[in-house]
C-alpha cells in the first residue's frame, strides 16, 4: 500500500482523535484556514520571507509574541526539533558545557552532537508505579551547577510528555542569580497560555527561551512550532542565524498559515474553548472515579497539566494497556496517543468535543477489563541509568560495529536507542551498556515498541564503539 492509499484508509475509519496533531482532522479551523493549494506558495513579492521577515510573517510573529507576552517569537516550520537545535547552539559554543535533564527529547542530544557541546545530566526521579518521569527539583539543579560551574545553562522539558511541570520560576531565578540561562523544551505546552485555570507557561516564569510545538496541543498543522525568546542573555543575531541554518530554505506557507490561524483562534476564543475543555475533562474525571480498573495519573509534589490524560492502574490489578489501545481503536474507533506497560496517554485539545469524551467514557465503561488483566507480570520494566563513558559527539563519530545486543554488555554505545513515542533516549552515544539495559531493550522490543537505533533484520543489533 502506498501513502495516499494508506492515509485514505485511516481517514475512512473516522477515528476519534486523542492523539497529535491538536487540530483533530481540521475541526475548528475551517473558517480560519482554507484554500490549501492556493496558499502553498513561495517567497514571491508580497509573501515576505521567513528567513528575513519584514512584512506579513513579521506581523504574525509579533502577534504571537504579544499573545505569549515575550520579547520575540519565531515561527519554526521544521518542528520544535529545529527550534531546540537553534536554542541549544545559541547558548553553548563547541566544547562549552550544558546541564541537561536526562529525560530530554532526542532533539536535545542531536543538538549536542551537531554543536560539539558537552553535557552533564540531571536524572529526574521516575515514579515506579506509573513509569512517569518526575519534575526537575531545584536542589538537583543547584547541585549540578555547584559541581559544574562552567556550564552555560540548563535544558529541561516542561511539561513532559506525561504532563509533568517543573518549578520553572524557582529554577530560572536561581540560574539567573548565577548568570546562567534556562532553555525550556515546552513542545507539549503551547496551550498553557490560554487560561488562568491552566498551569503557568514557562516564559511567564522566567525561561530565557521556550520552544513549543503548536501542532501537539493547538489546532495547527504538523511541524508548526514557535520559539519564544525573552532574554537579554542570549545573542539574538546568533539565534536567528541558527534558525536559518536549521530550517528549510523553502518554508511551507501552509504550516505558517496554520500557525497564524491557530493564533487567531486562540486570541478570539482560546480562553473560552480551553475552559470548556477543562469542564468536559472534569466530567470525564468524575465518570472515571467509579471505574474499577483505571484512574488518572497523580504525582506527589508535582504540578500536572490537567489537559494531559494519563490513565494508569487503579489498584494492584495490572491492565494490558497495549491491548486496551487496540480495543479502543478496533472496536470503538478511538485512537489514543500512546500505550505503554503501565498506562495509556491521551492528548486532547480544544478541538475535542464533549461527544468525543462521552464516547471515551462509554468505551472505558463497557470494555471488559477483566479480560485485560495480566495475571502475573513476571517482570516489570525497571528504569535504567546508564553510566557516561565518553562525550556524545566523540562516541557518535568513533569507528563502530554492529553486534547483537545480547553480547553488548560493557560496550559503549555509538548510536541512540530511542523508544518512539515519546522519543526520550534510553541510551545515548558514549554511555556504557549493562545487563539491565540489555534486558530492558529486549523486553520493550518483545512488547512490539518501535525502537529507533536497533539494527539488523530482527532488530536485535546495536552500534557500539569498535574495540582496539
Ligand atoms: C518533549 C519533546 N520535545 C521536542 C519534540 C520535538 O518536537 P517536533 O516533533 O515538533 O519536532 C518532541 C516530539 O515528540 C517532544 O515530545
Amino acid at each position: 500500500m502506498r501513502i495516499l492509499e494508506g492515509l485514505k484508509k485511516i481517514s475512512d475509519e473516522n477515528l476519534i482523535s486523542f492523539h497529535m496533531p491538536g487540530h483533530k482532522n481540521g475541526r475548528l479551523l475551517s473558517s480560519y484556514f482554507y484554500d490549501y493549494f492556493k496558499y502553498d506558495i513561495t517567497e514571491i513579492p508580497g509573501a515576505d520571507n521567513l528567513h528575513n521577515p519584514m512584512d506579513m510573517i513579521k506581523e504574525t510573529q509579533d502577534a504571537i509574541a504579544k499573545y505569549y507576552d515575550c520579547n520575540k517569537s519565531y515561527i519554526v516550520v521544521n518542528g520544535s526539533t529545529a527550534g531546540i537545535y537553534s536554542a541549544v547552539m545559541a547558548v553553548a559554543r563547541p566544547k562549552d558545557k550544558l546541564v541537561i535533564s536526562r529525560e530530554c527529547h532526542r532533539s536535545v542530544y542531536s543538538a549536542l552532537i551537531l554543536g560539539g557541546i558537552e553535557a552533564e545530566y540531571i536524572y529526574p526521579d521516575i515514579d515506579e508505579k506509573t513509569g512517569a518521569v518526575n519534575a526537575i527539583d531545584i536542589e538537583s539543579v543547584k547541585e549540578s551547577f555547584e559541581k559544574f560551574p562552567e556550564a552555560k545553562g540548563l535544558v529541561l522539558t516542561s511539561p513532559t510528555y506525561f504532563g509533568v511541570i517543573s518549578p520553572i520560576k524557582k529554577i530560572s531565578d536561581y540560574l539567573h542569580s548565577i548568570g546562567k540561562v534556562l532553555i525550556v523544551d515546552e513542545a507539549h505546552g503551547a496551550h498553557l497560555k490560554a487560561s488562568e485555570l491552566l498551569p503557568d507557561d514557562s516564559i511567564s516564569q522566567g525561561a530565557d527561551i521556550a520552544i513549543q510545538s503548536f501542532h501537539k496541543t493547538l489546532p495547527a498543522l504538523t511541524q508548526s512550532s514557535v520559539l519564544h525568546l525573552n532574554s537579554k542573555r542570549i545573542n539574538r543575531e546568533k539565534l536567528e542565524s541558527l534558525l536559518r541554518m536549521h530550517q528549510t530554505s523553502s518554508p511551507s506557507y501552509l504550516i505558517m498559515a496554520s500557525i497564524d490561524a491557530a493564533m487567531n483562534l486562540m486570541a478570539d476564543k482560546g480562553e473560552i474553548l480551553s475552559e470548556n475543555l477543562l469542564n468536559i475533562i472534569n466530567e470525564f474525571n468524575e465518570n472515571l472515579e467509579n471505574h474499577k480498573f483505571v484512574k488518572r495519573m497523580a504525582m506527589k509534589n508535582s504540578v500536572l497539566d490537567p489537559m494531559r490524560i494519563v490513565l494508569v492502574d487503579k489498584e494492584n490489578k495490572r491492565v494490558d494497556y497495549h491491548q486496551l489501545e487496540m480495543i479502543l481503536r478496533n472496536e470503538y474507533h478511538i485512537q489514543v496517543e500512546y500505550s505503554y506497560e503501565k498506562g495509556i496517554v491521551l492528548i486532547p485539545s480544544i478541538a475535542n468535543t464533549r461527544e468525543d469524551f462521552l464516547m471515551l467514557s462509554k468505551a472505558l465503561d463497557s470494555i471488559s477489563f477483566d479480560n485485560l488483566i495480566i495475571a502475573s507480570r513476571c517482570d516489570t520494566i525497571e528504569y535504567v541509568k546508564p553510566v557516561k563513558r565518553m562525550s556524545i559527539r566523540d562516541a557518535f563519530y568513533s569507528e563502530s560495529e554492529d553486534i547483537n545486543i545480547r553480547n553488548s554488555s560493557k560496550r559503549i554505545a555509538s548510536e541512540f536507542i530511542i523508544p518512539y513515542p515519546p522519543g526520550v533516549p534510553l541510551l545515548i552515544p558514549g554511555e556504557e551498556i549493562d545487563s539491565s539495559m540489555i534486558h530492558l531493550v529486549l523486553q520493550l522490543n518483545e512488547e512490539g515498541v518501535n525502537i529507533l537505533g536497533l539494527l539488523g533484520e530482527i532488530k536485535e543489533n546495536i552500534a557500539v564503539i569498535e574495540e582496539d
